[in-house]
């Protein structure tokens, strides 16, 4: 196990009816909140009206800022920082889904720097303060509700950047299972793979060769999420099957998988950012979309060995022959999942071609070059693995 320093200070409330709790957690935390939340969910299903009226009972006053977009807006969070110095909020809180509470942060950042938020982004500032933060997930899938975390888009550069500090962690976030009831299917399945793809790339991409910890639970995990996923699509309603999916995304991103991994980057993430900066599809349709193919491209490297172990300990696939043949039958199996559930499982299935690739290529390695994983994944790299990925 490598050295690794693992701090995580977001307190959980985790379970069945916990948002009732909204009113007095926040009151903790501050008196002159910004309620950030999306295009209309929350609306339509009475939570916001819930959550509001707790809030303004235990004496918060509340400004509110609509309309957050999947793949959020950089103008957005501009939109956000205005309306918080002009209220002088004392805290954010993110009621909603992984686009809301990215917003919340880069908001709750934002605030605090005097230049230009988009260059915390660029990896020009650092982020030395933020304001309080508190989330209300509403879909279980990025994990924002316990990291640091934020992914913003700049409209006017076409750039879908990721940036995050110790400052960014909410201070609390309140996961109740039952405000994912009415998350419509795609979302929910979106959601189910991202948080795969988030125990997937550590657990691929760690450079410390021997972390049976990290790798169990990793694996129970993503085992976990897959069949929660699967049976929240035949049963919406099922609390059980919401629960599995929202405590397991949470601690798919945590911190706690990747903690002793050693060095490693989240490449398939790094393409996909590019992918939703320029098609604006959601975030997980575009993993979903280059999984396989990257999962192919390392095969064809030889490094198909941990695929297979994983094919064999979380999807039950072949256990016999070469680490090429497990890490084969690994990949169909997952495919056939990414199908089941409604996902694409090539770019092909986003109507996405060969002629993309070079644009693609292009603003995937803006990130990588802020990462400082150009050496490994360099324009080459990355075009050949999309084509592996059409
Ligand atoms: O906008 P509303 O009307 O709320 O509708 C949303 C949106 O259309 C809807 N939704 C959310 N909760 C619902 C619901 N609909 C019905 N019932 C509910 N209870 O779902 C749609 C998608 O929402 P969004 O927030 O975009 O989804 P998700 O949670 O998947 O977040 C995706 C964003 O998170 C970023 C992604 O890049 C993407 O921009 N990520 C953030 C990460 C982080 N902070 O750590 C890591 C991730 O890898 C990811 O990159
Ligand atoms: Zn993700």
């Amino acid at each position: 196990m490598d050295r690794f320093e693992f701090q995580n200070p977001t307190r959980i409330i985790f379970g069945r009816d916990q948002v009732e709790r909204a009113g007095e957690t926040a009151r903790e935390l501050g008196s002159r909140l910004l309620m950030v939340i999306g295009s209309g969910s929350v609306r339509r299903n009475g939570v916001l009206q819930r959550v509001t009226d707790l809030m303004e009972q235990a004496g918060l006053k509340i400004i509110f800022l609509e309309g957050v977009v999947p793949n959020p807006r950089l103008s957005k969070v501009r939109e956000g920082i205005d309306l918080s110095r002009k209220f002088d909020v004392d805290l954010i809180c993110g009621l909603g889904g992984g686009s809301v509470m990215d917003t919340a942060k880069a908001i709750a950042a934002g605030t605090k720097i005097q230049d230009d938020v988009w260059d915390i982004f660029l990896g020009k500032k650092e982020i030395d303060s933020a304001l309080p933060v508190m989330t209300i997930p509403t879909l279980a899938a990025s994990g924002s509700e316990m990291n640091g975390f934020m992914v913003i888009t700049n409209e006017d550069s076409g750039l879908k950047l990721a940036a995050g500090s110790i400052h960014t962690f909410p201070k609390v976030s309140i996961l109740d299972p039952v405000l994912t009831f009415t998350v419509p299917p795609n979302q929910t399945a979106y959601g189910g793979v991202d948080a795969v793809c988030h125990l997937m790339e550590p657990y691929f991409n760690g450079t410390y060769p021997d972390t049976p910890i990290q790798d169990s639970i990793a694996e129970a995990l993503m085992r976990n999420i897959i069949n929660a996923t699967t049976g929240a699509l035949k049963d919406p309603g099922n609390y059980d099957y919401r629960a599995t999916m929202m405590w397991g995304a949470t601690l798919a991103l945590n911190g706690l998988t990747k903690a002793g991994v050693g060095e490693h980057r989240f490449p398939v993430h790094m393409i996909e950012h590019a992918v939703s900066a320029i098609f604006d599809i959601p975030h997980a349709a575009g993993l979903a979309a280059l999984l396989p193919g990257w999962m192919r491209w390392k095969t064809a490297r030889n490094e198909g060995e941990k695929i297979a172990h994983m094919g064999r300990n979380v999807l039950n696939t072949e256990t016999k022959g070469s680490s090429e043949t497990g890490a084969k039958a690994a990949i169909s199996t997952l495919a056939s999942w990414l199908r089941e559930i409604g996902c694409p499982a090539s770019l092909g299935g986003l109507k996405i071609t060969q002629e993309d690739h070079e644009k693609i290529a292009d603003i995937a390695l803006v990130q990588a070059n802020i990462w400082g994983i150009n050496n490994i994944y360099n324009k080459e790299t990355i075009l050949e693995i999309l084509s592996f990925c059409q």
